[in-house]
C-alpha cells in the first residue's frame, strides 16, 4: 500500500499545556494500531503536524483531527506520496519550541512567524517536508 505523508498547520482555540498532553496521549495511542507516524509541534499556540503511514490511515485521521474544534485556520502544507518515512519510530514525536530559543536559529522559527495561510501561499510543498524533517531529527521528543 502506498505510504503517505500530510502536514498541516493550524492555531489552538485555546493554548493550554494540559490539553496539548491530553491531544498528543490520544494520538500516540490512535496512531499506533493505525501505522500512523509523525511529529507535533506547538509554538506560541500554533500547531504544525505531520502524519504519515498508509494512505487511506493518513486520511481518515486528518478527517478526524480536521474536524476537532479544539483548533482552527487548518491549512494542509503538503499531502503526496513519500517513499520512505521522516519519522521513523514516532507514534507521534511532541516538541514545544520556544521563539529564541531554538536548539539552532533556521528555518523552522521563520515557518513559526507566519500566519498557516501565509506559509500555504510562501512555502512550496518540497520545502516544507525538508524543513519539518530537519527539525525533526534535531528535536529532544
Ligand atoms: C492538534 C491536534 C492533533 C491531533 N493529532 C491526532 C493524531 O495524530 N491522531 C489521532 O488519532 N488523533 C489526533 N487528534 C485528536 C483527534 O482530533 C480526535 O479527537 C481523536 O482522534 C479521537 O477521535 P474520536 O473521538 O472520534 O475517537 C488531534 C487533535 C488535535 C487538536
Amino acid at each position: 500500500m502506498a505510504l503517505y505523508q500530510l502536514s498541516y498547520m493550524s492555531n489552538l482555540v485555546k493554548p493550554d499545556k494540559a490539553m496539548l498532553r491530553t491531544i498528543v496521549e490520544t494520538a500516540r495511542r490512535r496512531n499506533k494500531p493505525n501505522q500512523i507516524t509523525g511529529m507535533l509541534l506547538c509554538c506560541d499556540g500554533q500547531i504544525v503536524q505531520v502524519l504519515e503511514g498508509p494512505e487511506a490511515a493518513v486520511h481518515e485521521t486528518f478527517g478526524r483531527i480536521a474536524s476537532d474544534s479544539r483548533h482552527h485556520c487548518i491549512v494542509e502544507l503538503t499531502s503526496f506520496e513519500v517513499e520512505r518515512r521522516d519519522f521513523e519510530g514516532w507514534s507521534m514525536g511532541f516538541h514545544m519550541p520556544e521563539f529564541g530559543r531554538f536548539s539552532t536559529p533556521n528555518d523552522m522559527e521563520w515557518l513559526f512567524k507566519l500566519s498557516p495561510e501565509e506559509v500555504v501561499k510562501r512555502v512550496e510543498p518540497g520545502l516544507a517536508r525538508s524543513i519539518l524533517k530537519n527539525f525533526g531529527a534535531e528535536a529532544s521528543v
